[in-house]
């Protein structure tokens, strides 16, 4: 962290004290409050962190004012556009866009760690075939740390390393195990010739009896889906890789969090929630119905797909992503999806409407990714599970930079504490 030169004051009974800002390369000065507490005695309050930078991070940055993503500098459009997901993930691991050396080097370092350890299998088995894949990611992923006992030293960098590619590079074979043991069809292995993208696609969808001939339009559109989804900044998966990473506990137990985090429908199950809500309201002259359910007070109902944390623009990442639902649902040929037809109605609804436009509630990634995916064959449970494979160079990423750092220190917010103040212990027969 650079020196700051500009300092804020704060005044608490007449005291004051000195605060550092710091300012970054892009966005807002930050007030620097780490020496607050022992200097002035008193904490500061931001449930939800909305105004707190929990790390000092050179990876991503967003303007959600202007709607505009940036890995490692490079705007998300040109790299969804220019570059595919194996690159951009080398782009946030190392810094830099590789030479096409580096990026060989790095492909075939992925690739030929694909597969998972044989025993892993009846771990699937262990799980009820009705169980959300989110429910098996989650286990299993954490239980990487049991089967590769030599990459869990977060220590030594070389350890570090030879997780990171792991988990790259086993994430969607189990995604595609888990897809797989829910409809009770064999595991496909993987198979290094195939890139990245059309790897995964091939592992969920063959079967030993009919090999799965890739499509290199879909198999485009899911590398794009990847991308899109590789890092968010400090979004609420990543704290939580940052928070659990921060005890020092092993890479895959963290991104086990990771992914229990994303699980939730505010967060990475909004697209399952999206696509849901979409084909409940099934014709578009139910829009009016659903918009006004959404500004009702008094109901809990909110149009999913809508609204972001930090955008307060158009999701960069919306307008690659509903592109690409054009393309898709034109290659096979489902020119009248029903689903596409209330999707833009209701976009157009709603951006007509001034409770969302006041409020500033854009459509944000999940609102089309859904209808991309499900016309590409996946089940909605399936929707979470590719936004965790694709997120997890975000959280590896987040995760080697916070282990690097050397102020490293273990999370621990602070509270303001409302409950009991000190009082005695009452016998069980006089309460
Ligand atoms: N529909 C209707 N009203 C909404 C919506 C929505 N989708 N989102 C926010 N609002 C309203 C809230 O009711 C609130 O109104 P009020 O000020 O009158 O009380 C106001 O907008 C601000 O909402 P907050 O919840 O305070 O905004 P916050 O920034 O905390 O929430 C969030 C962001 C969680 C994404 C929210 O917009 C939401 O729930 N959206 C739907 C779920 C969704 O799509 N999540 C995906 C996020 S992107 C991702 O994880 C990849």
């Amino acid at each position: 962290m650079a020196d700051s030169t500009k300092t804020a004051k704060l005044t608490i009974d007449g005291k004051d004290y000195e605060l550092p800002i710091h300012s970054p390369t892009a966005g807002p000065e930050v007030i620097d409050i780490r020496k607050l507490y022992a200097q002035a005695g008193v904490f500061t309050y931001d449930p939800g962190f909305t105004s707190t930078a929990s790390c000092d991070s050179t990876i991503t940055y967003i303007d959600g004012g202007k709607g505009e993503l940036l890995h490692r500098g490079y705007p998300i459009d040109q790299l969804a556009e220019k570059s595919h997901y194996l690159e951009v993930c080398y782009l946030l691991l190392y810094g830099e866009l590789p030479s096409p050396a580096q990026l060989e080097d790095f492909e075939s370092r992925v690739t030929n760690h694909t597969m998972i350890h044989e025993q892993m299998m009846y771990l699937f088995r262990g799980y009820r075939r009705d169980a959300h894949p989110m429910a098996i990611m989650v286990g299993v992923v954490g239980a990487l740390s049991a089967f590769y006992h030599d990459s869990t030293d977060i220590s030594d960098p070389w350890q570090r390393e030879v997780a990171s590619i792991r988990m790259i590079a086993k994430l969607p074979t189990i995604a595609a195990m888990a897809y797989k043991y829910s409809i009770g069809q064999p595991f496909v292995y993987p198979r290094n010739d195939l890139d990245y993208a059309s790897n995964f696609l091939r592992m969920c969808f063959a079967v030993p009896a009919a090999d799965y001939e890739v499509n290199p339009i879909l198999s485009r559109a899911m590398d794009r889906i990847f991308t899109l989804h590789a890092d968010h900044e400090q979004n609420a998966s990543t704290s939580t890789v940052r928070l659990a990473s921060s005890s020092g506990a092993n890479p895959f137990a963290c991104i086990a969090a990771g992914i229990a985090c994303l699980w939730g429908p505010a967060h990475g199950g909004a697209n399952q929630a999206c696509l849901e809500m979409l084909q409940e309201i099934g014709t578009p002259d139910r829009i009016p119905e659903f918009i006004a359910r959404a500004k009702d007070k008094d109901d809990p109902f909110r149009l999913m797909g809508f609204g972001h944390r930090v955008y307060k623009n158009f999701d960069p990442r919306a307008k690659v992503m509903k592109q690409s639902a054009d393309e898709v649902l034109d290659l096979l040929g489902i020119e009248d999806n029903p689903t596409l037809q209330v999707a833009k109605e209701l976009e157009k609804a709603a951006l007509a409407d001034p409770y969302f436009t006041d409020k500033k509630l854009f459509p944000n990634v999940d609102f089309y990714s859904g209808i991309i995916l499900e016309a590409m064959g996946f089940p909605t449970s399936m929707f979470t599970p590719i936004f965790a494979l694709s997120r997890t160079v975000g959280w590896i990423s987040q995760w080697k930079e916070m282990i690097s750092d050397p102020q490293l220190k273990i999370g621990r917010p602070r509270q303001l504490y409302h409950g009991e103040t000190l009082r005695d212990y009452v016998d069980i027969e006089n309460r």
